[in-house]
């Protein structure tokens, strides 16, 4: 296991990781949605946090990523800020939060921001370049991310891997430079064949995060759903690094099994109390009425 940074390690900026890049580091990138889970992702050394829509699926359990609103976003970027204290803390721009226009891209992430998250992300190539222009004018930084875009979920017709042929892979290529041209800090690369990811990493200055898109990327990103067990399925690309599922059925059981029973609570698992208190309080109830037949 790597050594994980100290606890007064250097906060990870959009700086940072644009040095590891430049060092040939890789980036190592979580979802999170609530505060125990930020805080113990960031103690294990997560460099970006990533308050992701997939919380649509992983936490409220739609089958898409597009009903999640701006507010159940907010409310949960505000939960991982206060987790965490040293990765790099970015917010999903949701389904409709950017889409209409940049000025109200500018506002959505600008609430982003003042919820505590340190950059935003959105999805969609060279026609979103000039909102990625508008935000980071308005000083917001912004993770792009092309390839499989998952709030286009119904024009795709399913979750279905991109940039297979020629023309395609030049399009997402096309759309990462155009983004980074516009002042995005890194990509997200997202179900792209590996050599598409490798060849687009080589050409960006900036980190490109992968998911389901192979090693040649700078960095990596999973759900932290799927990478824990607690997901009922996973897809392909993902590696599960505990069955935490299976372990919560287990306690869970356990401790039904414990209270019908009556194994669990025990007498120290209540408050004590002095005899003299005790004894007190019986005289002070008098004494005790007749039970009422049937209870
Ligand atoms: O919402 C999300 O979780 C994402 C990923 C890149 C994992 O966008």
């Amino acid at each position: 296991m790597g050594d994980r940074p100290g606890r007064d390690a250097a906060p990870v900026t959009v700086l940072s990781l644009q040095q590891k890049k430049a060092r040939g580091e890789r980036i190592a990138a979580l979802t999170a949605y609530d505060h125990p889970t930020a805080r113990l992702l960031d103690a294990a050394g997560i460099d970006v946090l990533l308050v992701g829509d997939s919380l649509a699926m992983v936490v409220l359990g739609h089958d898409t990523t597009l009903p999640v609103t701006m507010d159940e976003m907010l409310h949960h970027a505000r939960a991982v800020a206060r987790g965490s204290k040293r990765a790099l803390l970015v917010g999903d721009m949701p389904f409709l939060s950017y889409q209409a226009d940049a000025a109200e891209a500018v506002r959505n992430a600008g609430h982003f921001l003042q919820a505590g998250m340190h950059a935003v992300k959105l999805e969609g190539g060279r026609e979103y370049a000039p909102t990625v222009r508008a935000l980071v004018r308005a000083g917001i930084p912004v993770m792009g991310h092309v390839g499989l875009l998952p709030q286009s979920v119904r024009r795709l017709g399913g979750f279905r891997p991109q940039a297979r042929t020629a023309e395609s892979a030049r399009a997402v290529l096309d759309d990462a430079l155009a983004l980074e041209a516009e002042g995005a800090f890194a990509v997200v690369l997202e179900s792209v064949p590996e050599k598409v990811a490798a060849a687009i990493t080589e050409r960006l200055q900036v980190p490109t995060i992968g998911i389901g898109a192979g090693p040649g990327t700078d960095g990596q990103v999973l759900v932290v759903h799927d990478l824990l067990g607690l997901t009922d399925s996973v897809p392909r690309f993902v590696r599960q690094y505990a069955r935490l599922g299976e372990d919560i059925v287990k306690a869970a059981s356990a401790f039904r099994d414990d209270v019908e029973s009556g194994r669990f609570p025990q007498s120290k698992h209540a408050p004590a109390m002095s005899e003299e208190e005790w004894g007190a309080f019986l005289a002070a109830l008098g004494p005790q009425p007749a039970r009422r037949p049937g209870r």
